[in-house]
């Protein structure tokens, strides 16, 4: 039994202590928004938040967050209403929308250390995180106006 904390509330998961957290996530909590991509560390579909930093879920194994604090984009915002989920439906960012989850919680680490990034900051943030649709541009400029809107510049 891992204990441990998910989108704010605690949880004693009953899973061998290499499940990778990824199914843990999805097939023991229900928390289908974090996506399986390739399932070796190579996509960032998986991305979640432990302790607010990103870490892939596909290659974490459950065993390794007890007693932390997991975010996935259920809990990123209680409204969905993060930043970065505004920016991204007024930039109208996702095609297929596969990979977008683990796109946001990527950039949403960023935005947490970073108030202000630079296209650089950004490309190096997200380098690890692919868009088969090729929504880069998109992204791009979504994570920007949502830097914005967080520093109260709006739009
Ligand atoms: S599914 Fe985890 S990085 Fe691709
Ligand atoms: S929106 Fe389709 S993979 Fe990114």
């Amino acid at each position: 039994m891992i204990s441990t904390t998910v989108n704010g509330k605690r949880e004693n998961i009953d899973a061998d202590a290499d499940m990778p957290l990824l199914w843990a996530i999805r097939e023991k909590l229900g928390l289908t928004g974090t996506k399986f991509g390739c399932g070796v560390a190579q996509c960032g579909a998986c991305t979640v938040h432990v302790d607010g930093q990103p870490v892939r879920s596909c290659v974490t194994p459950v065993s390794a967050v007890s007693g932390r604090r997991v975010t996935t984009i259920e809990g990123l915002d209680p409204k969905a209403d993060h930043p970065l989920q505004r920016a991204w439906v007024e930039l109208q960012v996702p095609q297929c929308g596969y990979c977008q989850s683990g796109q946001i919680m990527s950039a949403a680490a960023l935005l947490t250390r970073t108030a202000n990034p630079t296209d650089s900051d950004i490309d190096d943030a997200m380098a690890g995180n692919i868009c088969r649709c090729g929504t880069y541009q998109r992204l791009r400029a979504a994570i920007h106006k949502a830097a914005a809107i967080k520093r109260g510049g709006g739009r």
